[in-house]
């Protein structure tokens, strides 16, 4: 794989197709509520500005499926990107060129339109070109060859810094690499390492895998895989219900995925030894708003799991505290509403405090690294991972389509 970070002297003053996910929140007004992603790529961003390249940014929003459908547009996003750089910001559906330097010019118009090349030519090199959600465009989930073609005519080498849909066959992350010299980006660089260091053998043990949400559909094959290397495996959230469930415990009305028992069962079995369930949960509030909690023994048919109890609490960061390394993926309790956010948040303090002292710490999903940024412990992690689905697929072991593509 060509690593930009190695190869800038090549594709200085070039014209780039930078591929970024810049999938973030964005409320029903257009309000955007998270720049993490953005965030993350501004390295990249200006590591190709110092290089006098033109960037040409593709990323996209939701899922449109080959629609133009304006309500997945880029446009708060591309306004972040003007404000985090002290750019102006433009929005234009014709004209590409005719803005002075330091400008972000939002392209709402179709790449297909033959004029837009020779636009492209003209703009102002300082200037940014961002281009609507690519996933408007019918060929790029069928990671069609002519569709990368286009992409390809526009520019003259190929970033790719989007590790979180890396695991996407599209035409922006795949089929693109066949058109232009391709190289990975430096937030696509950054992931690998760190990702790699818990796949590798030379891991820091004890290793203490922690794990909570509620969907283990979407991360058995991660369990399966990083669980055989973990020596703890703490779980949480849905993902203990279920397992409490397959175990035949009462659970009352909380949230499992139930399709899951016979995958839990197999979970139980494999893992015994290293499994370690909540002692304690939430089951609710006192009209004063305290949380009340109790053994999950005493939980009854009509009782509802919020979170993890302080007695788990307490023996979780245990785990964590004598740990070599950690690996951190889903919130443990119902995070987005307080106070049921309580155990999440703790624990991420206790994750940040042991990564500051000696553990290798990673995290990545979501709601963890919106935990790991609301409790203000963002640089004490070792690596805070743009990727969701994307973390979990490179961790359970699989060659991601479009690093391999790189490769
Ligand atoms: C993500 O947010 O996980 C990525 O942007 C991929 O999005 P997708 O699941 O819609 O492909």
């Amino acid at each position: 794989m060509k690593f930009l970070s190695k190869n800038l002297s090549k594709i200085k003053n070039k014209t780039v197709l930078l591929r970024l996910d810049l999938n973030e929140p964005v409320d029903s007004n257009g309000k955007l509520l998270d720049d993490f992603r953005l965030q993350s790529v501004l390295p990249t961003i200006q590591a190709l500005h110092k290089a006098n390249c033109k960037i040409i940014i593709m990323a996209h929003r939701g899922r449109p499926d080959g629609q133009w459908q304006t309500e997945f547009t880029l446009e708060p996003i591309a306004k972040r990107l003007a404000d985090l750089l002290a750019y102006k910001f433009v929005a234009t559906d014709s004209k590409i060129t005719d803005y002075p330097i330091n400008h972000v010019v939002f392209y709402q118009g179709s790449i297909l339109e033959s004029s837009t090349k020779q636009q492209i030519e003209q703009c102002e090199t300082q200037n940014i070109i961002v281009l609507e959600n690519i996933r408007f465009y019918e060929g790029e989930e069928k990671n069609s060859a002519s569709f990368a073609t286009k992409l390809a005519s526009l520019a003259d080498v190929y970033v790719n810094d989007a590790f979180a849909v890396s695991h996407r066959k599209s035409s922006s992350v795949v089929a693109i690499t066949e058109k232009l010299p391709s190289y990975a980006g430096l937030l696509l660089e950054r992931e690998i390492v760190h990702l790699d260091k818990l796949l590798g053998a030379r891991i820091k043990k004890p290793f203490v895998l922690m794990m909570g949400g509620i969907k283990i559909s979407d991360k058995a094959k991660t369990l399966a895989h990083l669980g055989a290397k973990a020596d703890r495996i703490l779980l949480g959230g849905g993902l203990a219900n279920l397992l409490f469930a397959a175990q035949g415990k009462e659970i009352g009305k909380s949230v499992y995925e139930e399709s899951s028992l016979p995958l839990a069962k197999q979970i139980l079995l494999n893992f015994k030894e290293k499994i370690v369930l909540p002692v304690d949960v939430v089951s609710g509030t006192t009209q004063r708003g305290q949380i009340v909690s109790k053994p999950v023994y005493q939980i009854k048919a009509s009782d509802n799991i919020f979170d993890i109890g302080p007695k788990t609490i307490l023996e979780f960061s245990q785990y964590l505290k004598s740990a070599g390394t950690i690996c951190w993926n889903g919130p443990l309790g119902f995070f987005e509403k307080k106070p049921f956010h309580t155990g999440t948040a703790a624990l991420a303090r206790v994750i940040g405090g042991v990564g500051k002292r000696k553990a290798y710490t990673v995290a990545g999903g979501g709601e963890t690294v919106a935990a790991v940024r609301e409790t203000h412990q963002f640089e004490h992690y070792d690596h805070v991972s743009t990727g969701g689905g994307a973390m979990l697929e490179y961790l359970s072991g699989k060659e991601l389509p479009g690093i391999k593509a790189l490769n």
